[in-house]
């Protein structure tokens, strides 16, 4: 029997059996054709996450019409039969590992990438996101920079329209094969405009009042069923909470809840946030896990559908936990799968030390990636959303491959060398594997970073790598070599301030673990930093900075931070 029954006990949504209790709660990947069309990314992403186990994939946003809103430049769509082949391929892929499949439609109304200028596209995404304001954004021209997008108030036509697109998309869905649709009325996109009390400014039938604020949504949930039949399933996810002043409630939401249950959805995915409250919605690395479960909690008492809840779930401990205490019926996993498509799998086969746990950095999958109109990628798993890795196999001919450097890169470097079958010597200058990593161990929040390094260390000692400690090779030693890959990684770069030379030092040094017998402990036999004094200037604004600042304003320290930018 498996060590976690509830995670691995089937669920019916409507007519649809489940065979397991983990669903991927809708990722947009921007894998996509530049015209929306399904790619060789998007098949193989999702159909190595049924591949890994899960039971229930949901594809992230895809929209309903891919000429007024798409929410990153390269998000799947869905508004016309030619996209469905595509899709029928998608899904086939992941019904062929035993996974049930939907499609989330999603309309992103004011949040919409593309298109730059578009009457429907009141803002950028990049806009007002306070992790992208250091980068420039580009507007379409002069004028757009100057009053950034104007806010277009859809008339009764275009809202009559959009029904009808979001009914045609889902039939396009249930066409290609898939086992349901999700509309997505959360994190501040179109439908979840309509609904916040927050960002509802109507004052016609479609604004002011509840059943008002609810009439879009049910008018397509009413469509969809009238189109698809009522036997297909249709699952909703909102935000429960919009965690801005005036924004919908967890009571409020309850009663969202009922509404959409005797409306006749399936299960209910529930979410947080808005774009206001990005945090919320994607959340940083300091969010304890399981911090949403109040809300499945209490809706769960009053409705009889399956509810899905997410964010930061990671352990399969934890999971099972809120399963069989009745918390949730289904648990949502967005980023993990991401990390390690193969987590319900290692779960079921007691294998849960192997499991790469998301570090919630979202370098990879937001930052580096979308937010920056490129493909998926995650910063743990470099095989994430690519399928040169699948094809992956033993080496011909077994080579000798020296690592330099023993941080985050030269380990997943000899990782993968000595798992295709070469010899691999890794050599690291200190006494502990780690690198860049190991300076996680100070800063306030940041315990998830050791998660990753706890995986990639206990990885490398299981494979046959021959570790050099302590160690700088030469150029002699390392001419004996067939590969010789350098991962010597990044140094700080220090400015001479005149005068003041002895008080300038790098961040790597006020990060280090100064207890010897800690595991993060760099091993490089240095002393402890003593900083003197109270009032500590940081100069740069990026990651290491901002870590640094955090770490020193936790040990008492006056900081100010220094930066040639007008925003931090
Ligand atoms: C790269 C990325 C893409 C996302 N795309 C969607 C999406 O298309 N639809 C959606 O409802 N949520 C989307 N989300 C939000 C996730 O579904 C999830 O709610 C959030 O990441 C928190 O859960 P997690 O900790 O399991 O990742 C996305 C999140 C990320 C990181
Ligand atoms: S990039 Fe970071 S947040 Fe995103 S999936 Fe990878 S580990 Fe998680």
């Amino acid at each position: 029997m498996s060590t976690f029954p509830h995670l691995f006990e089937p669920i019916m949504i409507g007519p649809v059996e489940v065979p397991n209790r983990i669903c991927h709660v809708p990722t947009d990947i921007s894998s996509a054709h530049a015209d929306g069309s399904v790619s060789v990314r998007d098949i193989h992403h999702h159909a190595t996450i049924a591949k890994g186990g899960t039971g229930f994939i949901i594809v992230g946003a895809t929209s309903p019409q891919g000429k007024t809103g798409r929410s990153t430049v390269t998000c799947l769509v869905a508004d016309g039969d030619e996209y469905i082949p595509g899709l029928a391929r998608l899904a086939e892929a992941m019904h062929r590992y035993g996974a049930k499949c939907a499609v989330q439609l999603q309309h992103p109304g004011r949040q919409a990438a593309l298109p730059r200028a578009g009457k429907f596209a009141s803002t950028d995404m990049v806009v007002n996101l306070p992790w992208s304001q250091s980068r420039p954004i580009l507007y379409a021209s002069e004028e757009e920079s100057l009053t950034r997008k104007p806010i277009h108030v859809l008339t009764t036509d275009e809202i009559l329209s959009l029904i009808d697109l979001f009914a045609e998309g889902a039939w396009r869905v249930k066409q290609a094969g898939f086992d349901a649709v999700e509309l997505h009325a959360a994190h501040g996109y179109l439908l979840s405009e309509f609904m916040s009390p927050y960002l509802n400014r109507r004052n016609d039938r479609f604004g002011g009042s509840f059943e008002n604020r609810m009439r879009l949504p049910l008018a397509i949930i009413e469509a969809i069923q009238k189109k698809c039949g009522r036997d297909f399933p249709v699952l909703v996810r909102y935000s429960v909470d919009e965690w801005v002043p005036g924004g919908r409630e967890l009571q409020e939401s309850i009663r969202v809840a009922k509404v959409f249950e005797e409306a006749g959805v399936a299960a209910l995915d529930l979410s947080q946030c808005i774009q206001e409250s990005p945090g919320a919605g994607f959340d940083p690395m300091y969010y304890q896990e399981g911090w949403t479960m109040y809300a499945s909690l209490a809706i769960k008492k009053e409705v009889h559908i399956p509810v899905i809840n997410s964010h930061s779930l990671r352990n399969p401990e934890y999971c099972e936990k809120i399963l069989a205490e009745g918390k949730v019926d289904m648990v949502g996993l967005s980023r993990q799968l991401l990390a390690d498509p193969y987590w319900p799998m290692k779960a079921r086969y007691g294998q849960v030390k192997a499991i790469r746990r998301c570090i919630s950095c979202l370098t990879g999958c937001w930052q580096e990636s979308l937010m920056a109109k490129k493909e998926i990628a995650c910063a743990i798993n470099p095989a994430c959303g690519n399928p040169a890795f699948e094809i992956r196999t033993k080496a011909s001919q077994a080579l000798r491959v020296a690592v330099v450097g023993g941080g985050p890169a030269g380990m997943e470097a000899a990782r993968h060398a000595a798992e295709r079958g070469h010899a691999v010597t890794l050599y690291e200058k200190t006494g502990e594997l780690g690198g860049a990593i190991l300076g996680c161990c100070l800063v306030p929040g940041k315990d998830k970073m050791k998660w990753y390094a706890d995986w990639i260390r206990d990885q490398v000692s299981q494979l046959p790598i021959e570790l050099r400690l302590r160690h700088e090779p030469t150029l002699e030693e390392l001419s004996s070599f067939d590969v010789v890959i350098n991962a010597t990684g990044a140094r700080s770069y220090v400015p001479r301030v005149s005068g003041l030379s002895e008080k300038v030092v790098p961040f790597e040094r006020i990060l280090a673990c100064p207890k010897v017998s800690c595991e993060f402990h760099p091993g490089d036999g240095r002393k402890p930093e003593k900083l003197e004094g109270t009032r500590v200037i940081v100069w740069g604004d990026h990651y290491p900075a901002a870590d640094t600042a955090a770490f020193l304003a936790s040990i008492g320290k006056e900081v100010t931070i220094v930066t040639p930018f007008k925003e931090f």
